[in-house]
């Protein structure tokens, strides 16, 4: 077995690794001067069970192209099989047509992913989960879920109640309510544009309540910043942010300074950019989950034990 990492996220590469014990893979991971992605794959493997470790996170495209120059090398050096390890898996949200002559691109990911030459794929919390029938090879969809409600056992709130910023990822907080024993509510959210978002009203109540909202990424944090700003005048003791994804991209960071959430918890699916003084996050990493369905699948073991 062998693990590789492009450039999108080594040190999650690097931890996976540490967790099993073993080095990681040597490769080049470059560009040619005219930009092109430009990879070598140093190590021999030839027969081998070959996994690529690469979040297709911002810069998302340069990190896709990364991921499928690397596959078509190790193809071609003869690997037995290869698996795409992909924690966050970009262009998710393009996963149908909302409106007339626009691409669904998640489709279109999946079709190059499987057509550089990819025999399986892991995911960690696909904004769809339907994102999954995409893909004609097998996909393994692990959750963020199991870290952060782990995390978030352990804090003392007296009356708790897990928020979904909007009615898409209120599966996703019913499982958080259900498995540590808050309360449910949901903040109603229309988008406006990719980068705004206008929250009308709250299902539930907030009133004096250790606020926990929950979503699968946090990109602008437009949809977060609004339902802090919900939950604040619905009269929340404390609110505290969680989702598995942490973009932060664009006005994401001057956003949460001003909605000042008590808490912002977030794993290690993607590199985060520095945080900002003020603002208090917690990152917790997703390696040891990814290290385990690497080596679950290495051994074709199952992988049901991870989504508790
Ligand atoms: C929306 O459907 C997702 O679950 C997230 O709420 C959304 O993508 C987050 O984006 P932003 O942080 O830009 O509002």
């Amino acid at each position: 077995m062998r693990i590789f990492t492009g450039n999108a996220h080594p040190k999650l590469g690097n931890a996976i690794c540490n967790h099993l014990s073993i080095d990681p893979g040597r490769c080049e991971v470059g560009h040619f001067a005219d930009g092109e992605s430009k990879v070598r794959i140093l190590d021999d493997v030839r027969g081998l069970d070959v996994f690529i470790v690469q979040s297709t996170c911002p810069p998302v495209n340069e990190a896709l192209m990364e991921l499928l120059v690397m596959v078509d090398a190790l193809r071609r050096a003869s690997a037995k099989r290869i698996t795409a390890v992909v924690p966050y898996f970009g262009y998710a949200r393009q996963d149908r047509k909302h409106e007339g002559r626009v691409p669904i691109t998640a489709k279109l990911t999946a079709n190059l992913i499987t057509a550089a030459g990819v025999d399986r794929i892991v995911c960690v919390d696909l904004h769809a989960a339907q994102i999954q029938g995409f893909f004609d090879i097998p996909l393994d969809h692990l959750y963020g879920s199991p870290v952060i409600k782990s995390y978030l056992k352990d804090k003392e709130y007296e009356d708790a109640v897990v928020v979904s910023p909007d009615v898409g990822s209120m599966k996703m907080a019913h499982g958080y309510a259900k498995a540590l024993g808050y309360g449910l509510a949901v903040v109603e959210k229309r988008r406006l544009t990719d980068m705004d978002v206008e929250a009308g009203y709250v299902i539930g109540d907030l009133k004096n309540k250790d606020v926990v909202l929950v979503d699968d990424m946090i990109s602008t944090a437009g949809s977060m910043a609004s339902a802090i700003a919900i939950a604040r005048d619905n009269g929340a003791k404390s609110v505290t942010v969680c989702a598995t994804h942490g973009l932060f991209v664009g006005p994401a960071y001057d956003r949460l300074l001003q909605a000042k959430p008590d808490e912002i918890v977030v794993t290690d699916t993607v590199p985060l950019p520095p945080a900002p003084e003020g603002l208090n996050v917690t990152v917790l990493s997703v390696a040891k989950l990814l290290a385990e369905a690497i080596m679950r699948i290495h051994h074709n073991k199952s992988l049901s034990l991870l989504f508790v």
